[in-house]
């Protein structure tokens, strides 16, 4: 069976673009493969949080994982904290991993420019952490979204080196995964291209109906189409993908065929699409609240989710110790 990873920063609560561009494929996958999700707190120290949230911020992701549907006994879920086998492959990726391609990518000047007091090695060195969390497992998908195709790329470049440097074909180069053909990209509501936590426009799987009605119904529209059959404008594409992903097809041909003579009104689309979201929503909601009481589960599965996780790369590790020369 091939192996998919994928993790997600513990860096605030999970939100439709999460879900629809990774989780929604951790669901399906964890059929038909042997999956490993984790959550990344390593990864989210380099924006330095404060050590009470640590924990339960990886809570948080976990009991929303969980109510999602991603099923522990299906899929190995952990932390990635707990399992430091990553650690020692992080180092010998690093190794090999040059400044100059680690300053190139966008991730990393993106960050710098958005923390200029704070551009730690961490940051720098993001990829190789990823790179490691992957092939650790030997993964050949990893379902994530579009914004991560360049650290993917890092990702299968490091795997590469490794293998051509001692001439062997040990790590499988992961791939990005989506079951449709093209990466997803969820829009923001405020008329920007992603949503996304830093961006602030988020609707988060935990909000409840009136939350989800403000956001939607202050979404950024125009002033109407000009004329038939015309092209929709960015910000009016964002609503009709936002219809695409949760509402039926019935009520998306509705909205668009009014789009195409016209006489669409923004208001009842909005309203509808509200509606929509907030049907999506609120089982997950109910779960995450069940979840989010029961910490004591949260953290037996994530034990048991560790010692699966440490079992495959104890065994990855060992054989990289040898492959190198340390035996
Ligand atoms: P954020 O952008 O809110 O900080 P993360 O970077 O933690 O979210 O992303 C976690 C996962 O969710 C990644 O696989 C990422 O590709 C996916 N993702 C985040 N936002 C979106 C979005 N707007 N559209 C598609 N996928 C997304
Ligand atoms: N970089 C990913 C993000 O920002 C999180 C991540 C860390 C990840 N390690 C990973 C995703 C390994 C997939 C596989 O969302």
């Amino acid at each position: 069976m091939e192996t998919v990873v994928s993790g997600i920063r513990p860096t605030g609560n999970l939100h439709l673009g999460n879900y629809f561009g990774a989780v929604k494929n951790f669901i399906k996958m964890q059929n038909d493969y042997n999956c490993y999700f984790f959550i990344a707190d390593w990864h989210s120290l380099t924006t330095r949080p404060n050590p009470e949230n640590i924990i339960n911020s990886a809570r948080t992701i976990l009991a929303e994982y969980l109510a999602c549907g991603i099923d522990p006994e299906k899929a190995t879920i952990y932390i990635q904290s707990d399992v430091k086998e990553v650690l020692e492959l992080y180092l010998y990726l690093n190794m090999n991993a040059y400044l100059g391609e680690l300053e190139r990518t966008t991730t990393f000047k993106e960050k710098a420019r958005q923390q200029p007091d704070n551009v730690n090695a961490g940051l720098l060195t993001y990829p190789t952490l990823m790179a490691a969390d992957i092939i650790i497992h030997k993964a050949v998908k990893v379902p994530v979204g579009k914004d991560q195709e360049q650290n993917m790329e890092m990702a299968r470049k490091f795997a590469r080196r490794f293998n051509s440097m001692y001439n062997i074909e040990f790590f499988p180069e992961p791939a990005s995964f989506t079951f449709s053909s093209q990466a997803v990209k969820i829009p923001g509501l405020d008329g920007s291209g992603k949503m996304g936590k830093s961006d602030g426009n988020c609707i988060y799987l935990y909000e409840d109906a009136a939350a989800i009605r403000k956001k939607v119904m202050k979404a950024v529209t125009d002033s109407g189409p000009a004329g038939m059959n015309t092209e929709k404008p960015e910000v009016i594409q964002n609503l009709f993908t936002f219809l695409d992903i949760v509402s039926t097809k019935d009520t998306y041909d509705y909205f668009n065929d009014k789009w195409n003579d016209g006489t669409i009104r923004y208001g009842d689309l909005k309203k509808q699409l509200a509606e929509d979201i907030v049907a999506f929503n609120e089982p997950i909601r109910e779960r995450i609240a069940e979840y989010m009481a029961n910490t004591e589960l949260l953290d037996k599965i994530a034990r048991q989710g560790a010692e699966k996780a440490r079992e495959s790369a104890s065994k990855t590790i060992k054989e990289v110790r040898q492959i190198i020369g340390f035996r």
